[in-house]
């Protein structure tokens, strides 16, 4: 009995469908955010917790207890080298090592968020809260890629 579709339908069909289910992908947007750990400015929040898990949990993890494997990611929590807030906001401007510097993604107010998200959780309690112009007097201080 001869089929109802022939081969050709059903490789005809299922090009559809692959095609169909490329389009139905998330939106770039979508995509551009799951790369913005890295690169791009798509972090748009304020809140130091969202700023947390958007950008630093993919590599310090959501107990920001770090990791090691391929590399070494150390902890965030309970780490005495947060008790001045300069030196996270440093860090996080410029990078350091294997950390990629986030200063051209976050603005000085998302520094400041989420360093004091860090600073006050994850077993840490300082209580000093930055401001923004700290940042910027960090920013100011340390020569950059940009001009
Ligand atoms: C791409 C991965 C990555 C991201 C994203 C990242 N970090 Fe890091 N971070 C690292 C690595 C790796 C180190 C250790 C660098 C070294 O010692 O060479 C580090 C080090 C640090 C240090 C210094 C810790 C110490 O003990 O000296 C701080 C503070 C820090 N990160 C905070 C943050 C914050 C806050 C964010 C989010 C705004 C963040 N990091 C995002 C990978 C990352």
């Amino acid at each position: 009995m001869r089929p109802a579709f022939s081969s050709t339908t059903f490789s005809t069909i299922a090009a559809t469908l692959a095609i169909a289910a490329l389009f139905s992908l998330p939106s770039s947007q979508a995509l551009a955010d799951a790369a913005s750990n890295v690169a791009g400015k798509s972090t748009t929040s304020t809140d130091g917790a969202v700023i947390f898990q958007q950008v630093c949990q993919g590599c310090h993890m959501a107990n920001a207890k770090g990791a090691v494997g391929a590399g070494y990611i150390p902890a965030l929590a309970g780490n005495p080298k947060l008790k001045s807030a300069g030196y996270p906001i440093y860090v996080v401007l410029n990078g350091y090592g294997g950390m990629p510097w986030l200063g051209t993604m976050l603005n000085d107010a998302q520094v400041a968020s989420v360093v004091n998200y860090v600073r006050s959780n994850f077993g840490n309690n300082y209580t000093d809260k930055s401001k923004p112009e700290d940042v910027a007097a960090v920013r100011g201080a340390a020569p950059t890629m940009e001009k």
